[in-house]
């Protein structure tokens, strides 16, 4: 795969990676290691000063512009879902129109088609709602940190965007999640991701801010996102997992979280945001300690 085509590689295929990542391991104690974030993250205060308070901006052309944001993904998501049910509902019209020897074959015909149309009803929708997103630019802003109540552009189109993924997740994603296609639908949806990349998660957010080298399995449950709203503010930036990293089941990853090659985290544990996490290694808990392996007490 290009580099072009997976940013992941980028980051996590050289040597010096494992260097890189591990000096921001700390020891904590003989059987584990706490993971320290960077000093300071992208866009935060040298002083890690909270930002200051922003009021609600109430004037005219600020209301208007939430009015416009939520039109108009209102009339999008009718356009995208409407085109997405029409084949079933050609399907059904046809269906309504024909003759049928006798009721019994009709009511087995109208069982059995409700499956297939369905899943060609949600598949049109991941295709139809990724390409609107696409060519509307809807994307969750870079390394921002937008105040709630300013009401910018950047924060309404992370909000259409927002959308967009929760209309797709509500109907297609309890059919195709932790299939190939919903890993085809996020990276058609913006997300950088490798071959063989597994997500069981529904709670899987901001697509365009992932960046999953090959083999990443994201287990159910797992909550990881581009974004978190802290103090009023929507702050973003970049998750980066490398090759063949695993996050267990239910746990919680942060904005702006690296892991290196072959990390582990294990089931309910917690990473936070802008943590760094060294290649090969496990970690475990709430916050992540890496784990150590014990050694035989009594080696023969
Ligand atoms: C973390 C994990 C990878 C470790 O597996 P392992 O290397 O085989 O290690 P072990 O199961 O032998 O456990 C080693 C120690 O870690 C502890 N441990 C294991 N998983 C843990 C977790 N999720 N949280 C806290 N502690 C954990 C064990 O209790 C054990 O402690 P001990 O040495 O004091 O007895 C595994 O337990 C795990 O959580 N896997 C998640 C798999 C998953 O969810 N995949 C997603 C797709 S289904």
């Amino acid at each position: 795969m290009s580099d072009t085509a997976n940013p992941s590689s980028r980051a996590f295929t050289a040597e010096s990676e494992h260097a890189e990542i591990g000096k921001a391991s700390l020891s904590a104690g003989p059987e584990t290691s706490a993971v320290k974030a960077p000093a300071t993250p992208p866009h935060a205060s040298p002083e890690s000063a909270p930002p200051p308070a922003v009021r609600f901006d109430w004037r005219p052309w600020a209301l208007g512009r939430v009015v416009w944001a939520l039109g108009s993904v209102l009339v999008l998501e009718c356009v995208v879902f409407g085109l997405s049910v029409l084949p079933a509902a050609l399907f059904w019209t046809l269906f309504f129109e024909r003759d049928y020897p006798n009721r019994p074959v009709a009511i087995v015909v109208l069982s059995m088609a409700f499956v297939p149309t369905y899943v060609i009803f949600a598949f049109a929708l991941m295709v139809l709602s990724a390409w609107s997103t696409g060519v509307t630019g809807w994307r969750t802003p870079r390394d921002a940190e937008l105040p709630i109540a300013g009401l910018s552009w950047p924060l309404l189109n992370w909000a259409r965007y927002m959308i967009s993924v929760h209309v797709v997740r509500l109907f297609a994603g309890a059919v195709f999640r932790a299939t190939p296609i919903w890993t085809f639908y996020l990276r058609l949806n913006g997300a950088h991701l490798g071959k063989g990349v597994y997500v069981n998660s529904l709670a899987v957010n901001d697509h365009n801010m992932l960046e999953f080298d090959d083999y990443v399995v994201i287990g159910d449950d797992v909550h990881l996102s581009g974004h978190t709203v802290e103090r009023g503010y929507v702050k973003t930036a970049t998750v980066r997992l490398g090759r063949n990293v695993t996050i267990g089941l239910g746990s919680v990853v942060g904005i702006g979280v690296q892991a290196g090659p072959g990390c582990q985290v294990g089931a309910l544990s917690l990473v936070p945001k802008f943590a760094r996490l060294e290649a090969g290694t496990t970690y475990v808990g709430t916050p992540v300690r890496r784990l150590e392996r014990k050694r035989d007490p009594s080696p023969v």
